[in-house]
């Protein structure tokens, strides 16, 4: 096999693009599509240790990978070093991920609030237990996945990166925000930059705003970071990881994938996989800019065999070519 681009710990990473992990979007089956497409490794959606703890069966359904996922890591949000450490184990024990990876960018009030996620951020004594007592517990390789800081009144990403470091994290993703600066305003790249300045030894993935291949080539250049995290723009462009634009890609491939994935989903979860997969559907049929009356026949459609049918007969009006 080809060279590793970098590594994470002693894991081979092949490739310098990496889906984002999204609750609510990177699921088993866009993981894998992403991962044959070219993403480098998979993050699982985060997993909340407490309702892990809790036997929570939904958090166990984000931690299903198959083999071909591989390098798959496991996302672990909370705000306890104890608790995270006890699942980290657990879940090593039960899913063998390849990599544990520690949620520090969350924003969500609920989280936040709490002290996960971007909170623990504002707790640096939390981010030095809970990547110690983390790496302690598991044999693989512990990774943050953080952002600038709180807010704009304390970035202070390079002092939580050197804490994490310090207690054994073995690279740093950066999302180029503060918790408190919405999606409505640009990433700032400048700071990831400075953090693969600070640490040329440990892997830095950069992350925010790359939504095409040229983002990406541009992040990659601008910053010197090791590897790109490309989140929101996959949803509508999964290719992008093959470092393709969404026109680039022909309605052939678009047809097979959609397919493919609602497949996959039937496969896994006859029962909840339609909803879920629709708005995967709606983005890659954005560009066809089909009737809005057809895109409604199409998006509440409840039945699989009746969508598949559909889905075949509207890719076939686009052009492509299906049995
Ligand atoms: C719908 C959604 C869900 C997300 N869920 C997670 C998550 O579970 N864990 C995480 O670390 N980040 C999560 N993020 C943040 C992304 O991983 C990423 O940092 C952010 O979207 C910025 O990258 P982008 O500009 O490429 O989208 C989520 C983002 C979105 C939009």
């Amino acid at each position: 096999m080809a060279q590793a681009d970098f590594t994470i710990g002693d894991i081979p990473i092949h490739g310098r693009l990496i889906l984002a992990p999204m609750d609510g979007i990177s699921d088993a089956a866009f993981r894998l599509l992403t991962r044959r497409l070219g993403s480098a490794y998979s993050v699982s959606e985060f997993i909340n240790t407490l309702d892990y703890a809790n036997q929570k069966n939904y958090q166990k359904k984000r931690l299903l990978a198959r083999q071909e996922e591989r390098p798959f890591a496991a996302q672990l949000l909370d705000n306890d070093a104890v608790r995270m450490a006890e699942c980290a184990a657990r879940i090593e024990e039960e899913f063998h991920p390849d990599i544990i990876d520690i949620n520090m960018g969350c924003a969500a009030k609920s989280v936040a609030g709490r002290g996960a996620g971007v909170g623990m951020m504002r707790d640096p004594q939390l981010v030095r237990d809970a990547v110690a007592a983390v790496s302690r517990a598991v044999k693989v390789p512990v990774t943050v996945k953080m952002r600038l800081g709180w807010d704009s009144a304390s970035l202070n990403f390079l002092e939580i990166a050197s804490l994490a470091a310090e207690n054994g994290a073995k690279a740093l993703a950066l999302h180029g925000r503060t918790g408190k600066i919405s999606f409505h305003k640009p990433a700032q790249w400048q700071p990831i930059a400075e953090l693969k300045r600070a640490f040329e030894k440990l892997p830095v993935i950069g992350n925010g705003d790359v939504c095409t291949p040229a983002d990406a080539r541009r992040m990659l250049e601008q910053t010197g970071c090791d590897a790109v995290m490309i989140g929101r723009a996959a949803k509508a462009n999964p290719w992008i990881f093959s470092w393709r634009s969404r026109e680039e890609v022909p309605i052939q491939e678009v047809a097979e994938t959609a397919i493919w994935q609602l497949g996959d989903m039937l496969a896994s979860d006859p029962e909840n996989a339609v909803l879920p997969f629709r708005k995967y559907l709606k983005a890659y049929l954005e560009p066809s800019h089909l009737p809005r009356e057809t895109m409604r026949t199409l998006l509440t459609c409840p039945d699989p065999t009746r969508l598949l049918a559909l889905m075949n007969e509207i890719f076939r009006e686009l052009g492509a070519t299906l049995p």
